[in-house]
């Protein structure tokens, strides 16, 4: 019992947002763990990403903005004076709905953090190979790391997206819907590819599908108008759940 419990590595606590008038997260309180996959589900309108761009603080530059209570990162608020958003950053990645791509090679692309980081061309090379593994990329460009990675289909580059958030080696990786434009082969790689990197990160996994959640993680929560309406294990959640509309929502009846 003991040593399977982990540290909780994010915890976010009584977390409310606005908007200006928008109301779009309250009172949300929900924990990631490493070597789980954390999935955030709900119908979209419900403040998945709002609550993701909270995480790693891409909201703080929105106008009107306001938000409260606290988001912990190794138990530190992420939000408090003096922290550095880029290195929060670093620490924290994150996949977008649609793959960004930048326009120069494969290899480049990956390559684009480590050297900001100054590391030299060894490591550099190294790191990309690496990244381009743990992303479940590597056996389809090893050929051809020269070329535009615009020329790879929409699948690859969004494991490019995630090699690139690899290679800065981050604590915890968040994903915002990282499958909503690709074909079912496609998605299923990306989900094998996090099942085996949650071992050494903690990953968030925002879905508005509640079949990904079932297969892909071990915790989930599901967010409804702004408010956590169920959390727990994956297959308690899904085999027995505690609430009317968490048990339509998984059954197809909204969303
Ligand atoms: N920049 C914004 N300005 C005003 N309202 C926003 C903004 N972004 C999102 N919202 C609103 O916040 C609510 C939650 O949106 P969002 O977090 O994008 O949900 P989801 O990712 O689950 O679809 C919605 O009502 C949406 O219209
Ligand atoms: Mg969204």
């Amino acid at each position: 019992m003991s040593e399977q419990r982990q540290a909780v590595k994010l915890k976010v606590e009584g977390f409310s947002f606005r908007y200006g008038d928008v109301e779009a997260l309250r009172n949300v309180s929900l924990e990631a763990s490493p070597n789980a996959i954390l999935g955030i589900m709900g119908p979209t309108g419900s403040g998945k990403t709002t609550l993701l761009r909270s995480i790693n603080r891409m909201n703080d530059l929105v106008p009107n903005a306001r938000w409260e209570g606290r988001i912990l990162l190794d138990g530190e608020d992420v939000y408090r004076p003096g922290v550095r958003v880029e290195q929060l950053r670093r620490r924290v990645g994150m996949v977008f709905a649609l793959p960004v791509v930048l326009p120069m090679s494969i290899f480049d692309n990956v390559a684009y953090g480590p050297r900001l980081q100054g590391q030299g061309r060894g490591m550099v090379v190294e790191a990309v190979e690496r990244s381009l593994r743990d992303a479940a990329l590597w056996e389809e460009v090893a050929g051809r790391l020269k070329e535009p990675a615009a020329r790879l289909s929409g699948g690859q580059q969004q494991r490019l997206a995630l090699a690139r958030v690899l290679a800065l080696d981050p604590e915890v990786i968040l994903l915002d819907e990282p499958c909503s434009g690709l074909d079912p082969i496609s998605t299923l790689r990306i989900e094998e590819a996090l099942k085996r990197l949650k071992q050494r990160y903690t990953i968030v996994l925002v879905t508005h599908n509640p079949r990904q959640a079932a297969r892909a993680c071990d915790q989930v929560a599901f967010l409804y108008l702004g408010q956590v309406v169920e959390a727990g294990p994956a297959g308690r959640v899904f085999t027995h759940p505690h609430r009317s509309e968490t048990e339509q929502y998984i059954s197809g009846r909204f969303g």
